[in-house]
């Protein structure tokens, strides 16, 4: 499917690429080169990403290590200069309102992880916005559940955070993208002057072109 994107993709004005979490699968990090490899026939632009879920924390060690012509953002940030302007990138795997089975089970401080990440999240938001920069938040869950409609609504807090919502609505980021939903129906809301992007590729068939000002930004998760 990625590769069907790329091809139907015009890639003439693109300036970066943003990859949302869940470039591999159930952690098998040397896919990746895959995901390179295929990517780099039609592009050669710099590449920033953050985690999904299927990044396993043992794995992400070795995706930074192995992957370094990769920019990975994970709960910090970069800035990213395109066309003689800097935008503030803020990258994380995210935040759930209910960690899953799993995680309850396998990451017994899980709850901690998440509040702690959340108030990191607005740190990191509220530095770029007081630094005047274009702000981006490049997150694997949804930060809202506004882009979930399409999911069955008894996963939503399993798939995603309102709670994130609410510092979205303090923070006012200008752009929000995040992957995770497959199946949703709607992959674009504002909330108020924040655009927010579902690139999740199972939702959108194809890859998400976000224009800003001053040229294009694609990104695919
Ligand atoms: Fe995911």
């Amino acid at each position: 499917m990625y590769e069907e994107a790329l091809k139907e993709f015009d890639f003439s004005k693109v300036e970066a690429l943003f990859f949302a979490g869940d470039m591999i699968f159930k952690g098998r990090w040397y896919e990746f080169s895959n995901v390179l490899k295929v990517t780099r026939k039609f592009t050669d632009k710099p590449i920033y990403a953050c985690f999904g879920n299927e990044e396993f924390d043992v794995a992400i060690p070795l995706l930074m290590k192995k992957y370094t012509e990769v920019t990975w953002i994970s709960d910090e940030h970069t800035v990213v200069e395109l066309s003689g302007e800097k935008i503030w990138v803020v990258g994380s795997k995210g935040v759930l309102d209910r960690p899953t089975r799993w995680q309850r089970k396998n990451i017994p401080n899980i709850d901690n992880i998440y509040k702690e990440r959340m108030e990191k999240l607005r740190e990191l938001i509220v530095e770029g916005k007081n630094k005047k920069y274009t702000t981006i938040l490049l997150i694997h869950y949804p930060p809202t559940y506004s882009t979930l409609v399409g999911e069955p609504r008894y996963a939503w807090p399993e798939m995603a955070s309102s709670k994130m919502e609410k510092v979205l609505k303090e923070t006012k980021p200008n752009i929000v993208i995040h992957g995770h939903s497959h199946n949703s129906k709607k992959t674009f809301t504002m909330l108020g002057s924040t655009r927010i992007y579902n690139v999740s590729l199972p939702a959108t068939k194809k890859i998400t072109t976000i224009p800003i000002k001053w040229g294009l930004l694609e990104f695919f998760s």
